[in-house]
């Protein structure tokens, strides 16, 4: 049995659409059941950011999981394959009528992602103060929270119903097939053999 954890929502819907292609299929959670077994695979049902978490400990042997969490937590464990589903850019977003003023000497970014943020505008040598969030990140800029924003921009449009705009793009993003690295050892067949039938499909 290989234990894969989904992130809830669009990803994991594309993820279990690839696994009915694969088996020829119906594979669904149930309504709010948070575990499903079938065809000898069993599927976890878990929050976007909590995948990586499982897969380091080994709760899952796989995750699937956007590039920018990855490049968020940094977890020890393989990228085996970009899926090419769930596209979306992280983004430098301000106010429209505001410009990313990098001679600001306290340029504040509120963000979810303080690693992804630190490092972009350290490697741009550009001093700032980064405010963490964890939800209505584009709220910040609007009543004065921040000076800018980083966040997820997958089709705009919560950045332009709040009167913001992308200033720059840190990086583009898709979700990833990871592995645990012990179960790539201990359930390698099995693991290459789900991975050559998922790279034919896509
Ligand atoms: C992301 C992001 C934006 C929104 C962007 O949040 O933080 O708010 O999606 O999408 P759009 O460009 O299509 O409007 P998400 O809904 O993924 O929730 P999260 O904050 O729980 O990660």
């Amino acid at each position: 049995m290989i234990t894969i954890a989904l992130p809830k929502g669009r990803i994991a819907d594309d993820t279990l659409e690839i696994f009915g292609k694969i088996f020829q299929t119906d594979f669904e959670f149930e309504n709010r059941k948070l575990v499903m077994e079938k065809n000898g695979f069993k599927f976890l049902a878990v929050r976007n950011q909590d995948i990586p978490t499982y897969v380091k400990n080994g709760a899952a042997d796989l995750g699937v999981v956007g590039l920018d969490v990855l490049e968020e937590n940094r977890p020890d464990v393989l990228r085996l394959l970009d899926l090419q589903i769930g596209r979306c850019k992280v983004c430098v977003g301000v106010r429209n009528e505001d410009s990313l003023n990098c001679t600001n000497p306290d340029l504040k970014i509120a963000t979810k992602m303080p690693n992804i943020t630190r490092d972009y505008f350290s490697s741009k040598a550009i001093a700032v103060s980064v405010i963490k969030l964890y939800g209505s990140i584009e709220l910040a800029p609007l009543i004065g929270l921040s000076d800018a924003i980083v966040d997820v921009v997958e089709t705009g449009a919560t950045m332009k119903q709040n009167g913001l705009k992308v200033a720059e793009t840190i990086m583009e993003s898709s979700a990833y097939l990871i592995s645990n690295k012990n179960s790539f050892i201990i359930k390698r067949e099995e693991i290459l053999s789900l991975y050559n039938k998922i790279y034919k499909v896509l």
